[in-house]
């Protein structure tokens, strides 16, 4: 079993810690349904809940890390080196209609670069981790991207623009042409697991734009420790600057991105 190093055991312990109660909530949101009002702001406060245990956590380990999280920006140390990028609850919206598909995010990042990523789905109690130059982990079994050679074969997730976002248009062009080619593609609601997918292999691929940085940067780290390859929709290391994102496994990624890419300069009128 490969041990994991004191960093990812206390980003693996803030996880549990912060899921045990959002678990608790998430039992509580089930019965809200029926009376819907107010199923908002109670997710909201799980939420927000989460993310001060998660700062507690991880601040009282590590000091001298600053922190950008979801709803508390960035904070701590201005100096500081490291920093947590921090998603306390992905995939809100299923969390908020009682389905069991959300997830906490906790990427470690050092003078920029992201070195290591946990991403906690507490319903199946499925623990994804990954350190730079270890490999990435489904609890204790190594992770590895999936074999599949083919687009036609390929089974890829994506995010749909919420509402009022700018990015629809270019997304219905990629969308169309990944649909045309391709097996399936899902939306199943958090970014962070649809990458901690690929790596484990269920999917052979992910895409979405507009992106926030906590959404990707421990998926990131993990699909690229499971043998797979992460970019910006021109092919380069921008997604945490342009919110773009395109994963896939070492066989798939070059002519997703190929396509994608196509979709976006010529989309369909
Ligand atoms: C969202 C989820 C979703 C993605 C959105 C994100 P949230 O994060 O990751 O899959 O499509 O763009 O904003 O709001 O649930 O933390
Ligand atoms: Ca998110
Ligand atoms: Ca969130």
């Amino acid at each position: 079993m490969t041990r994991r190093s004191a960093t990812v055991n206390v980003m693996a312990g803030a996880a549990y810690k912060a899921a045990r109660r959002l678990v608790r909530d998430f039992g509580e949101v089930e019965q809200l349904q029926v009376s819907r009002k107010g199923v908002a702001d109670f997710v909201t406060n799980a939420d927000l809940s989460a993310e001060r245990t998660l700062k507690q956590e991880l601040g009282k380990a590590r000091p001298d890390f600053a922190f950008l999280m979801e709803e508390d920006g960035a904070s701590g140390p201005k100096n500081a080196t490291e920093r947590w990028i921090v998603d306390p609850l992905d995939g809100t919206l299923n969390f908020m209609h009682g389905i069991p598909h959300f997830a906490i995010s906790i990427a470690y990042e050092q003078r920029g670069e992201i070195v290591a990523g946990v991403i906690y789905e507490p319903v199946r109690d499925e623990l994804f981790w990954a350190e730079r130059g270890i490999g990435a982990f489904l609890n204790d079994r190594r992770l590895r991207i999936s074999a599949r050679s083919r687009l036609q074969d390929g089974l890829f997730a994506t995010g749909i623009p919420f509402m009022g976002r700018e990015t629809h248009p270019r997304y219905h062009a990629s969308l169309e042409a990944v649909g045309q080619n391709s097996t399936g593609i899902r939306r199943f609601g958090a970014a962070s697991l649809d990458l901690a997918w690929v790596a484990a292999g269920r999917f052979d691929g992910f895409w979405e734009f507009g992106l926030k940085p906590w959404d990707m940067a421990a998926g990131i780290v993990l699909v690229k420790e499971a043998g797979g390859f992460v970019t910006d929709m021109t092919g380069r290391s921008g997604m945490l600057a342009s919110g773009d994102i395109l994963a896939g496994n070492d066989k798939l990624h070059a002519p997703l991105l190929a396509l994608v890419q196509k979709a976006l300069r010529e989309p369909a009128v």
